[in-house]
């Protein structure tokens, strides 16, 4: 968290309001079983829990100090690996006999509540939420001192597939291109990785072929994944994608304090940002292809990340500024669309934009919290 060296700025306590109100709405909407759902209202959403989105709304309110929440998230990804043991066991032995399963036989990247797979078609094959889940979970446990056995037999399930199955093509965090490996998702099973191999719970074994993975993973993306000095969209992109800003800030496998770091920060903005808003890539057609206020956030976080508090607090602010009278922040706003010609097929598809989306309350909480913004002791919740 950066020091408050500071006078705060004059709207902090509106900043602060949605905050709060952010943790209250993840709060409420938290299912009994741990998972957070992606979204209450929106019809393809609605009923499903992601890795990838609640991993990253669990780090969220762990920074908040809601132990139990974060913890409850957690608890229900362990269980859904430990119900899939078999199948990632079958899914190791066969990558490792060179006869690797069919994408369809790999696990999914979102869950009913009660940790079922869906019965809806959807682009499933994904692994960055598995590495995602890793990290954070191992993050929330060095936080609060907790201790990490409780997850250790989930955890090791989860290096076991990552370990076989990384350099698999698989659709990315915006559920598109199966035919690329994609750098942000290779980031985010090295995050995991690393923090699983850093934690003292992996046997030797385990640990060994963790270490070793992390290093393939990272020599791929150095020798592959980046391009004019910048992390890339997927191996042999010259593209980037805001997705890449997570790798950067806050799973650190590139920080902003190394050049590819920075230059991935800087090429991002340049390609991706209209009027603080960021687009997810160039030729994003989703809805149009909006701006989303979670990827705001990560850059804010970059920005807070490298001691430039005032572009960090721009970001939130704009992100704030995204939330309709009852304070619910969107998936994406339209004000500054890539192609508008493509808006009417998604609404005539789906519906309105998702809103409220969990994971962008739980990136502007997370970036108010870095900021300072909000005060954790004050919104902590039971910590035992
Ligand atoms: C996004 C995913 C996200 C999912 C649920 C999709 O539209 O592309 O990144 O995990 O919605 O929020």
């Amino acid at each position: 968290m950066i020091e408050a060296t500071r006078m705060p700025p004059t709207d902090a306590p509106a900043l602060r309001e949605l905050a709060e109100s952010s943790i209250a709405l993840i709060e409420r909407l938290q299912d009994a079983s741990g998972a957070y759902p992606a979204s209450p209202t929106f019809s393809a959403y609605r009923g499903y829990s992601w890795f990838r989105d609640g991993a990253f709304i669990a780090d969220a309110m762990s920074s908040a100090g809601r132990v139990e929440s974060a913890s409850a998230f957690f608890d229900w990804c362990s269980g859904i690996v430990l119900a899939r043991s078999e199948q990632i066991a079958r899914i190791a032995a066969r990558a490792a006999a060179g006869d690797p399963v069919p994408d369809r036989d790999m696990l999914p990247t979102r869950f009913t509540f009660d940790g079922a797979d869906g019965a809806d078609d959807w682009w499933d094959f994904q692994l960055d939420g598995y590495g995602t889940w890793l990290w954070a979970v191992v993050e929330h446990a060095r936080r609060h001192g907790l201790d990490l056995g409780r997850w250790h037999p989930a955890l090791a399930l989860t290096v076991d597939y990552l370990v076989s199955s990384w350099s698999r093509p698989c659709f990315d965090w915006w559920e598109e291109s199966a035919d690329q490996v994609h750098v942000s998702t290779l980031g985010c099973i090295a995050a995991g990785l690393r923090a699983a191999a850093a934690s003292d719970v992996i046997d030797p074994i385990r640990l060994g072929a963790c270490s070793s993975a992390v290093d393939d993973i990272l020599d791929t993306i150095r020798r592959r994944g980046t391009h004019n000095g910048h992390l890339a969209k997927w191996l042999g992109s010259p593209d980037v994608d805001a997705s890449l800003l997570a790798v950067v800030s806050p799973l650190k496998v590139f920080p902003v304090s190394q050049k590819l770091g920075r230059a991935t920060v800087d090429a991002v903005e340049t390609d991706l940002a209209f009027s603080n808003g960021l687009h997810r890539y160039l030729r994003d057609t989703f809805f149009g292809g909006g701006q989303w206020p979670l990827l705001s956030c990560f850059l804010g976080l970059a920005h807070a990340a490298a001691g430039l508090t005032d572009r960090a607090f721009d970001q939130l602010r704009w992100a704030a500024s995204t939330a309709n009278s009852e304070g619910e922040l969107p998936e994406q706003v339209g004000d500054q669309l890539l192609d508008s010609s493509r808006v009417g097929e998604w609404v005539e598809r789906w519906g309105p934009v998702a809103q409220p989306l969990l994971w962008s309350h739980a990136m502007y909480l997370r970036l108010a919290v870095e900021l300072g913004v909000c005060d954790v002791a004050a919104s902590r919740g039971v910590t035992a």
